[in-house]
């Protein structure tokens, strides 16, 4: 909604096409528009199939017309990019999704409505007819039916009585040509965000969070909470990279508040109030820029995130580990420290490379803390109705910070009393606010749908959790000075690591073509094939396996034979002998694995003529040197097989539904 500068139609459909190329990694298989029609009164939606790039070439041929040029000084349009839960992705099943024939009301959603086959239910009882195989749609109808019940209501009223009747989870945002000039939004378990937009500085740093029962239409006016500058753009986003060219001024809206922008003033509401709720939402400044969610000279963000690393691990440990006096702080969880020092075991719960990232720092942990640590899928954690218990310290790990079933997993530990540490890449996002304390991985945004510098830092924030932890132990403290002292050279050897980049390449079309690749190894490293075989999955189709070397003998050497890509580490570490002997059943079955050996190790090139060496660190970082060319090994066969290496098919990178 736009006070600022009167901007024509096609401003605003720039601005829009714009936002959802920002969030084209959040999903992509459909697009869709809506805005008003030049007189107002309508509500014209241009929808395609594909990618944001598709819906701005119809945009351009639909609203070429003058008419849309004109300049107007207050309106609202709502755009959306799919990844499909219900329905397959199509033109008629891509958001907006309309309450009737007339486009009365148009809604985008995201998150899934649980409930949406009884409200189609009640609904089609009262004559609505269905064009889409949506979960959405039911939410355009039902607020179009409460608008012909219920007369007197406002937009915002509207809204609000909606979402009383869906569960499930949903942002959604709702324009209506009965209301014009009028936009609402609201949220449960899926992230949304306002961003305001102001010529000076906001007198505020809070808005008022209006509660209780709502007034008649005509007497409205007074629920309306205005800023105090009249000349304000609101942006509603999933995510802050839509809007971070317009402002950095947001505010992260809290499980069923209702947002609405009328009149060019904005309100948030709820229905009821608990005794702990605040009295008003805060607008945080963010510190994303422009640049980082820019491709800038690299082909793929994908590819400009792996070779962000050698400072993405630097800005994961700036200001928090000293060099020079072995100290660490960690300041999200300092205070916490002697609570989870006295608790009875760890728990790392993530999904996807942040789940391996658990994996990858497991042993450290257990050998720093002393202490039990559980490794645990969030999906399957849920699915066990594992045991927790007061004094269990639980960690969720997650680039996002919004995947559902790492959500669902936090509130089904808080619920039980658990203390909970959020390991996340993304401030104000839910799993963020619904910690009770935790560590922001600062790797800057990360918008390649396979995550690289967030595993990376990942793995680092809990190295350092480990060290904290092992302060005052005198028998650890010659270990901690060792990886201390890794730490601060890892920046340069994975550059070292990043010189590789052309070897890889050329390994990479010796593989391109094959089927499958094996990724062995063990110890440390056993999380590299987990997540070397991960990103082959996720970006080239092909299928990979990650395989713990210490099974081999246990089935997987079943699949080895001479034709079979096999990728093995083999590293100088306290498995070293052990992988040597798997190593050697390998060749032996006339395999020929490409060998991850460390710089210099003769003896082990022995074993094949084809390796990646890597420079030696200490045993518990090997595994983020080694990850390393897994990384851009399934970028460039992703390339090579002509796959969309940022967005690939059938994926999502942040899924906020279970
Ligand atoms: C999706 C992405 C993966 C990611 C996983 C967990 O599946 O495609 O790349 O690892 O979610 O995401 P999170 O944001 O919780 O780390």
């Amino acid at each position: 909604l736009n006070y600022l500068t009167p901007k024509s139609r096609l401003e605003v459909l720039d601005l829009l096409v714009t936002g959802l190329k920002r969030l084209e990694y959040r999903g992509y298989d459909s697009t869709g528009v809506a805005i008003d029609s030049p007189d107002s009164k309508n509500i014209v939606m241009v929808k395609r199939t594909g990618k944001v790039k598709v819906l701005e070439d119809a945009i351009l041929e639909h609203f070429s017309g003058g008419e849309y040029s004109e300049p107007v000084m207050t309106h609202i349009g709502i755009a959306h990019t799919r990844w499909a839960t219900h329905g397959v992705p199509c033109e008629r099943n891509s958001h907006p999704h309309r309450s009737d024939e007339g486009n009365g009301f148009v809604v985008v959603h995201n998150g899934i409505i649980t409930n949406y086959n009884d409200v189609k239910t009640f609904l089609a009882k009262r004559g609505y007819e269905f064009e889409s195989d949506t979960d959405t749609e039911v939410f355009a109808k039902l607020v179009h039916h409460l608008w012909k019940t219920h007369p007197t209501y406002s937009f915002r009223e509207l809204v609000e009585q909606a979402i009383l009747q869906v569960e499930g989870a949903f942002a959604i945002a709702v324009k209506s040509k009965h209301f014009p000039g009028e936009c609402v939004a609201s949220r449960r378990s899926s992230p949304l965000l306002v961003a305001i937009k102001t010529k000076t500085r906001l007198a505020t740093d809070h808005i008022p969070i209006l509660y209780g029962k709502v007034l008649p239409r005509s007497d409205s006016t007074s629920e309306f909470m205005p800023l105090e500058e009249k000349e304000v753009e609101y942006f509603f986003a999933s995510d802050a990279s839509a809007v971070i060219e317009h402002t950095n001024r947001v505010i992260y809206l809290e499980d069923d508040d209702v947002a609405a922008v009328r009149d060019g003033t904005l309100s948030i509401h709820r229905l009821k109030k608990s005794l702990d709720d605040p009295h008003a939402r805060e607008i945080t400044t963010l510190k994303m820029e422009i640049q980082q969610i820019m491709k800038g000279n690299y082909d793929y963000f994908m590819q400009k995130e792996i070779f962000e690393q050698p400072d993405s691990v630097v800005n994961t440990m700036r200001g928090r580990v000293r060099f020079d006096g072995n100290a660490i702080v960690l300041g999200g969880i300092k205070d916490y420290i002697p609570e989870i020092k006295r608790c009875r075991r760890l728990m790392l719960i993530g999904c996807g490379t942040s789940y391996h990232s658990a994996v990858a720092t497991r042993q450290l942990l257990e050998e720093l803390t002393e202490l039990p640590v559980m490794v645990e899928l969030a999906s399957d954690f849920l699915d066990r109705n594992t045991p927790i218990f007061r004094d269990d310290v639980c960690f969720f790990i997650s680039q996002s910070g919004e995947t559902a079933d790492t959500l669902m997993a936090l509130r089904y530990c808080k619920q039980r009393g658990a203390l909970i540490v959020g390991i996340t890449n993304t401030v104000g996002s839910s799993i963020c606010r619904e910690s009770h304390c935790g560590v922001h991985i600062n790797a800057g945004p990360e918008i390649g749908v396979a995550s690289t510098k967030a595993y990376t830092s990942q793995f680092i924030s809990l190295v350092m959790f480990a060290l904290v932890m092992s302060e005052d132990r005198l028998s650890l403290q010659q270990r901690r000075l060792e990886i201390l002292q890794a730490l601060s050279n890892l920046a340069d050897q994975i550059r070292e690591v990043l010189k590789l980049d052309s070897k890889v390449q050329e390994l990479a079309k010796d593989l391109y073509q094959h089927k499958s690749l094996l990724i062995m190894g063990r110890g440390y490293n056993f999380a590299t094939c987990l997540e070397g075989a991960l990103k082959v999955k996720e970006l080239t189709y092909m299928h990979s396996e990650g395989i713990m070397a210490g099974e081999l003998k246990h089935g997987p050497l079943a699949l080895v034979d001479d034709s079979m890509p096999v990728l093995m580490i083999v590293l100088r570490d306290p498995v070293y002998v052990k992988c040597m002997n798997a190593l050697q059943q390998v060749t032996s079955r006339k395999g020929c694995p490409v060998i991850i050996c460390e710089e210099g190790d003769e003896e082990t090139k022995a074993f094949s003529s084809r390796h990646l060496e890597i420079p030696r660190t200490v045993d518990c970082l090997q595994g983020i040197l080694t990850v390393i060319p897994m990384q851009l090994l399934s970028y460039h066969i992703a390339v090579l097989r002509g796959c969309d290496v940022d967005c690939p098919r059938n994926l999502a990178k942040s899924v906020t539904v279970e």
